[in-house]
């Protein structure tokens, strides 16, 4: 395989103002894609696609992935700016950590709605339209949190669990038309949903890393790359670690 990775190709980005998903949308133009970054954060998403070089290889765009009509808009945005949808990364995502004693409904609840029906709104919406041209690729992230369960995470660790469940069956029911599904679980990752942790509990993750570090955005970002390529042809429905060895 030579050449850029992911030249000519289009790539939505979900969440992709800040953290992983930028760092998946600047590996992505590097390997010769465009992308359209969706964000809750409509300005951060903005400024974000000029930085990656402005609107002939990056467009920013105001999306809620829980309404179905703002992820509709979005893949829209795809097809209208650069003329196809060719990978989908569902990566939005918010923590709102407490004890299940201390949760509230509305914790869960956002939880739940941004991961879990966030990523079945983008899953089901590209997918649709990629099997009508001809086939397409869709990474969804997970996390760690959803194979081992985490404390103070039962909404976060239920969505993401679920996350793996949604990619399998969905890679099923569309791995014949060419869509090839995937899912990335992180384990702890450098950026600002991590940075926001209390330092015990960094520290205690830390202790548990056979590596010894933490990852680094760009570590997930590679992953993405491979599954969202033709580097991974032959793979649909699996869920790749990416957590220097913790939880093996
Ligand atoms: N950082 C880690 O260690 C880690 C580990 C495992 C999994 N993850 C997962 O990776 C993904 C990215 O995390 P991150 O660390 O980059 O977090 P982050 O907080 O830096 O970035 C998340 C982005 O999602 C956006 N967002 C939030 N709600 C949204 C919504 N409803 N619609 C659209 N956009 C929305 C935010 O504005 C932000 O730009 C998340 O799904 C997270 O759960 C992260």
């Amino acid at each position: 395989m030579s050449g850029p990775l992911l030249d000519g190709k289009t790539a939505v980005i979900t969440g992709g103002a800040q953290g992983l998903g930028l760092a998946i949308a600047t590996l992505f133009v590097a390997e010769g894609a465009r992308v359209v970054l969706g964000d809750i954060n409509g300005d951060a998403a903005a400024e974000a696609a000029a930085a990656l070089g402005g609107s002939d290889v990056a467009v920013g765009a105001a999306c809620d992935v829980s309404a179905m009509a703002d992820i509709d808009s979005l893949l829209k945005t795809a097809i209208d700016t650069f003329g196809s949808l060719d990978v989908m990364v569902n990566n939005a995502g918010i923590t709102r950590d407490a004890t299940m004693r201390k949760m509230t409904e509305e914790q869960f609840d956002q939880v739940i709605t941004v991961h879990l029906r966030g990523t079945w709104n983008g899953t089901r919406q590209a997918a649709g339209i990629m099997r009508e041209n001809g086939g397409g690729t869709i990474v969804n992230m997970s996390s760690i949190s959803g194979k081992i369960g985490n404390l103070g995470q039962t909404n976060y660790s239920a969505a993401k669990a679920g996350i793996v469940g949604l990619t399998k069956a969905a890679a099923k029911e569309v791995a014949y038309q060419g869509v090839r599904i995937n899912a990335i679980q992180p384990g702890l990752i450098r950026t600002a949903m991590t940075e926001a942790m209390p330092q015990a509990a960094w520290d205690s993750k830390l202790a548990d890393i056979p590596m010894g570090r933490a990852g680094e955005p760009d570590e997930v970002a590679k992953v993405a790359l491979f599954l969202a390529s033709d580097l991974s042809s032959y793979m649909t429905g699996t869920v790749l670690e990416v957590t220097g060895g913790r939880h093996m």
